[in-house]
């Protein structure tokens, strides 16, 4: 059964004291949290243990990043074993931010997907089209091959455990949201594509997030189109009443 999902991608923002008093209050206000809507938040990486503590139960937390490697030398990174270990049992992969600017193609985020089930856990798996790639007409065909090519060689079982996060590039951070229809279709050819290449009960357990300037204002009518199952929230996860209105749209 797919699940409802608000997921608040802080991207690099916040100091120590201001992530502390996002999640205080956020949990403060935990009451307001719907039954059945799973809240996560992927704050910067320092942050991720000391907040996994103050936000649980109510709230996971989920890295925005990791490496497909284990361990070794790759200086600067985090693996999946490390997360597992701090149980960090959540992470974003291939945001189109790290596609565009860290050079992630489809093959890397393949693998980076794989390195999170390997150490149990749930990628939340970003695919979307560029507005150049809209305008052409072919949002279809490149998130088609942008799921298939990170997806398709993972067993039935596995791919049910993963979070597809649709986030049209063009959509993000702007302001400018996909309509509802526009999420509505992509969302729908997303299920459909899952369930061809699996069948039908996959394509239902998997969880598919809208993302792209998902605010207070619009996340209820967004949420309500039948095939988007919650949000992937940049800017807005960052103030908690508005992410709390948000949390309450999945409802
Ligand atoms: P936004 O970001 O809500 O600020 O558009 C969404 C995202 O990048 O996940």
């Amino acid at each position: 059964m797919r699940k409802k999902i608000v997921a608040g991608n802080w991207k690099m923002n916040k100091s120590w004291p201001e992530a502390q008093a996002l999640v205080h209050a956020l949990i403060e206000k935990k009451a307001m949290i719907p039954a059945g809507v799973q809240v996560i938040i992927a704050p910067p990486a320092p942050y991720l243990q000391p907040l996994s503590v103050a936000a649980a139960p109510a709230i996971a937390v989920a890295a925005q990043n990791c490496s497909q490697h284990d361990s070794g030398a790759y200086t600067g990174e985090i693996s999946s074993v490390m997360l597992a270990s701090m149980h960090v049992n959540i992470c974003i992969i291939g945001h189109s931010e790290r596609r565009q600017f860290y050079g992630e193609n489809n093959e890397i985020i393949r693998t980076k997907v794989d390195a999170c089930l390997r150490n149990a856990i749930t990628p939340i798996f970003c695919c979307g089209e560029l507005l150049a790639e809209r305008n052409a007409g072919e949002h279809f065909t490149t998130v088609a091959a942008q799921v298939k090519d990170a997806l398709f060689h993972l067993s039935a079982e596995e791919v049910s455990k993963v979070v597809i996060a649709y986030e049209p590039v063009w959509a993000i951070g702007t302001g400018v949201t996909a309509s509802n229809e526009q999420a509505e279709e992509m969302h729908a050819f997303i299920r459909a594509f899952v369930s061809k290449n699996y069948n039908q009960d996959v394509a239902d357990s998997i969880s598919i997030l809208y993302g792209g300037s998902v605010n207070a204002a619009n996340a209820a009518e967004l949420f309500a189109c039948p095939n988007v199952d919650g949000g992937l929230v940049g800017g807005a996860s960052l103030k908690a009443d508005d992410f709390m209105t948000i949390i309450q749209a999945a409802q």
